[in-house]
């Protein structure tokens, strides 16, 4: 984490909806609809382009759909209402504040492109360097005016080598454009030299098109357009799909003819907001491998150094760190309490978690050497802001992880590491809690890096087990069809106790915490060897016990002391379901059910044992009959004491 102010090495990125029209009818109307459709997704600015009558007429405003609304009524050219070629963008920041001018479109200099984008663009700033070094003015500080800016250079080059004008020219720009590109992005544009065409590109962000009659769509998800047509394809990586009144081409990036993945479209319009899942927290628990990665994107060196450039912190305030509290509450605490084992064992610090609402009253001692973390998925949560100002009283560093861009509590922090995992709209955390996990690991090594307390191959080790997470999660998540069945058939258990020792102890509470909260049931989670302390009296015939059994390939001691407490429950009577690592045979002689997870690293293992957790609890909720993503009683974000 270097010191670091030019604006210019702030990337300023979006997780956001994306809308893109062309066709016999006014663009606008249709855009904002589909925008609408998108508002669920939240988002924090919005805007338009539109070509109309040889220009390219833009509207931008930070805040809510309403706020461009507006702005159109009053002060828009009204040409902008009639022209039958628009993109529209509502953006979700992860970095650099939400306002108007980092809001999507952004335009060329010459003003004849306009870019909409979703995704990071990793080599951002050498790319702005280049532009500025040609004497390119920048009007923001995103990562996507560089493409806009780039395929205005590629459609200019084309037009001057004499290649006749018009969709094809403008698609050739964008694969020329987008070769030049790295990281994830969904990349929509209209030029006002080629009026009846939008083109597009993706890698690594999702993109699908509506197929109309005289018409065509673009979108980041279907709901943006089902209402004008239920005929979509879908597109895969590195393709770029242009499309006009009268067709749709789909090319790869090296221009060679490809197809997308035709389907109909059978959900209904609130189905297609959850992406055809019946609740967000189920496509939200699918989200989490691309948010894992999108979270580690632009953050890695091509040496599995970490790079975390957007957090202000110099390496000499890491330095002199000699004692860390993570702050936080419910899941954003139990997240933290996996970092405090990882922290505590990359960077050889004292690590205190605490929840935020307890922290003030126990008169902390801190002082300037020490780093307080603050975990929030809102932001605005208020039990960890009155925290966070406690730790500024008393002239700590003040470090937040929050995946809510200009939120409360990160513009009150001193440094700020986003999580890019998009909006989450079901009250129960699932992808925040994942990336908070990732977030934290990432700044575990970056400061045992910087103290020096590792070496880079020990960085690079970890960095590239984490780099493999994604993958691992995604066979993972097509594996949980005897989690739901488990969970259907616990749809009448009274109480679900939950064990777990070193990292599976914040597990066990993450799983328990999910259960009250989503099923309305007494759940508990121990530390396994805390059981004979007194909690193993709650034992009774059947009493469903989960145990999250450590890695062998760790401390194999702990793995056999887990065992044993399996085996202390089973001989009371208990029902044991046993979540181990694939390759651990001999724990299936005391699970009567057994789930299994890739094996993992101890320290990460809990991105890995924590998913059929939040699957389970999902599944008894669902079969209770309850709202799974508006359980009764709570708020998405709690901003009282
Ligand atoms: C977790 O599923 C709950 N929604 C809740 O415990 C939440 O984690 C807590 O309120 C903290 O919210 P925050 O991360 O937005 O600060």
């Amino acid at each position: 984490m270097r010191m670091t102010d030019e604006r210019s090495s702030v990337r300023v990125t979006a997780m956001c909806g994306i809308v893109g029209y062309v066709g016999g009818r006014p663009a606008l109307s249709i855009v904002l609809d589909g925008l609408r459709r998108l508002e669920y997704r939240g988002y924090d600015s919005a805007g338009v382009a539109v070509v109309e009558d040889g220009t390219v007429l833009t509207q931008k405003k930070a805040g809510k759909l309403a706020n461009l609304e507006k702005a159109l009524a009053e002060a828009a050219d009204p040409g902008i209402a009639a022209g039958p070629t628009g993109i529209g963008h509502t953006r979700w920041a992860t970095h650099g504040g939400p306002t108007d001018r980092n809001a999507h479109p952004h335009v060329s200099q010459d003003g004849n492109v306009a870019v909409i984008h979703n995704g990071i663009i990793e080599n951002f700033s050498r790319l702005r360097a280049e532009l500025e070094a040609t004497g390119v003015e920048f009007a923001s500080d995103t990562d996507t005016e560089c493409a806009a800016h780039l395929l205005a250079g590629e459609v200019r080059a084309l037009r001057e080598s004499g290649l006749a004008d018009g969709p094809e020219l403008l698609a050739e720009g964008m694969r020329r454009t987008v070769r030049r590109l790295e990281g994830a992005f969904t990349l929509l544009a209209i030029d006002v030299r080629v009026p009846d065409a939008v083109v597009a590109a993706r890698r690594n962000s999702p993109l699908v098109v509506g197929r109309g009659n005289g018409e065509n769509f673009l979108a980041s998800d279907v709901s943006a357009f089902i209402e004008y047509t239920r005929d979509a394809i879908e597109l895969g990586q590195d393709q770029v799909v242009l499309i006009t009144p009268a067709g749709i081409e789909i090319t790869g990036f090296d221009g060679s003819p490809q197809e997308g993945k035709e389907f109909h479209i059978d959900w209904d319009a609130s189905a297609a907001e959850k992406g055809g899942y019946d609740y967000f927290m189920l496509k939200e628990i699918a989200e989490q491998p691309q948010a894992i990665a999108d979270t580690l994107l632009g953050r890695l060196s091509d040496r599995g150094e970490i790079v975390l450039d957007e957090v202000r912190l110099t390496d000499q305030d890491l330095r002199d760190v000699d004692k860390i509290f993570i702050i936080a509450c419910g899941t954003s605490y139990n997240a933290g309490m996996v970092a405090k084992y990882a922290i505590e064992h990359w960077v050889r610090l004292p690590c205190e978690v605490e929840l935020a609402s307890e922290f003030r009253y126990r008169d902390p001692i801190l002082d300037r050497s020490t780093l307080v973390i603050v975990i929030s998925q809102s932001g605005e949560t208020m039990d960890t802001l009155m925290a966070l100002r406690h730790a500024k009283e008393q002239k700590a560093r003040v470090l937040a992880i929050c995946n809510t861009n200009g939120s409360t509590i990160p513009r009150e922090s001193d440094a700020v590491l986003y999580t890019h995992g998009g909006p989450e709209i079901a009250v129960a955390s699932t992808k925040a809690f994942l990336t908070q996990l990732v977030a934290c690991y990432l700044i575990g090594l970056h400061l045992a890096q910087v103290r020096g307390v590792m070496y880079a191959d020990e960085v690079a080790a970890v960095v590239e087990k984490l780099q493999s997470t994604p993958d691992s999660l995604r066979g993972l998540l097509d594996s949980m069809e005897d989690v739901r069945a488990l969970g259907r058939d616990l749809k009448t258990a009274s109480t679900v106790l939950f064990i777990g020792r070193h990292v599976g102890y914040p597990v066990a509470l993450e799983g328990a915490l999910k259960l009250k909260e989503l099923a309305y049931m007494h759940a508990e989670g121990f530390a396994a060897g805390e059981l004979k302390h007194g909690p193993i009296a709650l034992i009774d015939q059947g009493t469903p016990v989960v145990c999250v059994v450590p890695s062998p390939a760790g401390r194999g001691v702990m793995r056999d002391k887990v065992v044993s407490n399996i085996q202390e429950v089973r001989a009371r009577g208990a029902r044991t379901i046993v979540i181990a690592e694939e390759g651990d045979d001999d724990v299936a002689a005391f699970a009567d059910h057994l789930i299994r997870v890739p094996a993992t690293p101890t320290l990460l293992a809990p991105l890995m044992t924590t998913v059929p957790l939040q699957i389970l609890a999902c599944e008894i909720a669902s079969a209770r009959g309850h709202d799974v993503d508006q359980p009764r009683n709570l708020a998405k974000s709690v901003t009282v004491e």
